[in-house]
């Protein structure tokens, strides 16, 4: 659908590109690359913009999130492809709190869409395990709780030191992750194919449920299971009948009486308004057992913010490890954030070899977002022939360079785009 506007400003996508620190900087330009490829032949408007936001900028200048960025990138882009911050030179990590929880929080992308896919059998260390048991979509809460950056030091630096990090759990910020879950899960089916809305219903079929401004800013809106379990490329990971998604709640209401009690109620109510979905508890303990036990009993994971940065982690090497997995910082209807789940892995950074796959899976997930499912299912697609035919970074088992890598990847796309 070219020429539609996106933004108030005009027909173009514009995508700010912050490719941050380490590996960041070597997956990133991948990622814009396989982009290029997959929306050339099909015209779709787009324009880059890169920000050298990170480690260097922060030593050098002391800046980290420049003054008046938020705005710009709200009210300019549409989107935000991130790399990964983090470096040996900046032990407190300020300038990757600054920028990446900064743009998180500040941005207000409360849903951290973190989908786990298993794209080749061979990738999974469980025995036994074939694509159709791993396929599950992670909502991380990520906008609070213990990431909310409320606490502090009393007595630093002597033997009576007391150090507090506060959990804030705000009713509005559970309810809305939690409803976002219970729609996501309605609006997706376990056969369902194409790229489905994850909106409560009021999107039109084959609509993106992610796409932003052109839909009007749709609420809880985002259709990652898509990328999942159907679209054009994408397996569907079961038979033929429609299912709605299984609901997952984790948390340690056991322990954390209070913040996690709000989490109970707030999700008893939503239970009661989605009879419809086949909705449980686990505690976050038992969840993290359960998913190296029987991956299959899974579709969706709602969590809190924490939780969902471990456990997304372990999910992640169910399905072939870190430098697979890609993930969506979303506010429905406004500029979203979308990155690869791993770091900036100083251990490879600067040495070729840094896998390529996440960040490229990750504009999967920025291109459904804008509304361009096709081009989104040929990056995914491209993805899937590189790991079946092994041409993957040493990571994975292979030899090649993430370059190499790269070439196949956009060779592939602009094949079958
Ligand atoms: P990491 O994800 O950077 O690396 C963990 C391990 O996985 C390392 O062995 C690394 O080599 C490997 N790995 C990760 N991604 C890979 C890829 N694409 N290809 C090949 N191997 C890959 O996590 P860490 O080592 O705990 O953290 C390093 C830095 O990154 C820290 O500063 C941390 O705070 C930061 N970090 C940033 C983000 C982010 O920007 N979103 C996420 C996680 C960690
Ligand atoms: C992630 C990272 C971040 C997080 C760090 C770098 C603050 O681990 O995106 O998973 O904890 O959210
Ligand atoms: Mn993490």
């Amino acid at each position: 659908m070219p020429n539609i506007p996106l933004r108030n400003g005009g027909p173009k996508a514009r995508i700010a590109v912050i490719p941050g620190d380490g590996i960041g900087r070597e997956v990133t330009p991948v990622a814009v690359q396989v982009i290029r490829a997959a929306t050339a032949k099909r015209n779709r408007p787009l324009e880059f913009v890169e920000f050298d936001w990170g480690a260097d900028k922060y030593l050098r200048e002391n800046v980290s999130l420049p003054e008046g960025a938020v705005e710009m990138l709200r009210d300019e882009f549409d989107a935000i492809l991130f790399g990964a911050l983090g470096d040996p030179r900046v032990p407190s990590n300020q300038h990757a709190a600054d920028i990446l929880l900064g743009l998180r929080f500040k941005l207000d992308l409360y849903v951290n869409a973190r989908p786990t896919e298993l794209l080749h059998p061979r990738f999974t260390p469980l025995r036994d395990r074939t694509p159709a048991d791993i396929n599950f979509m992670v909502i991380r809460e990520n906008t609070e709780g213990l990431y909310a950056g409320v606490g502090g030091f009393f007595k630093k630096g002597t033997p009576d030191e007391i150090a507090i990090q506060e959990d804030v759990n705000s009713r509005k910020g559970v309810e809305r992750i939690i409803r976002h879950a219970f729609d996501y899960a309605r609006s997706h089916s376990r056969s369902s194919a194409g790229f489905q809305p994850a909106s409560g219903g009021s999107h039109k079929q084959g609509e993106s449920s992610l796409a932003r401004r052109s839909s009007g800013g749709s609420p809880a809106a985002f259709s990652d299971r898509s990328i999942s379990r159907s679209g054009a490329g994408f397996q569907p990971a079961s038979g033929s009948s429609q299912m709605p998604l299984r609901l997952c709640m984790s948390d340690k209401s056991n322990a954390l009486a209070f913040a996690h009690d709000l989490w109970q109620r707030v999700f008893k109510s939503g239970r009661a308004e989605y009879p419809d979905i086949d909705s449980r508890h686990l505690y976050i303990d038992t969840l993290a057992m359960e998913l190296v036990r029987d991956p299959s009993q899974f579709d969706v994971i709602v969590t809190c913010n924490l939780f969902g940065d471990i456990i997304s982690d372990l999910a992640a090497q169910l399905a072939g490890g870190l430098g697979l997995a890609p993930s969506a910082n979303i506010h429905p209807g406004r500029t979203s954030l979308f990155e690869p789940v791993h770091g900036s892995a100083p251990n490879i950074a600067g040495k070729g070899i840094a896998n390529p796959f996440g960040a490229v899976l990750a504009s999967g997930m920025l291109l459904e977002f804008l509304g361009w499912n096709e081009e989104s299912a040929v990056l995914k697609q491209s993805v899937k022939c590189a790991l079946a035919e092994n041409v993957t970074t040493p990571d994975l088992g292979g030899s090649k360079p993430t370059l190499e890598v790269a070439s196949h990847l956009s060779n592939y796309v602009a094949k079958h785009s």
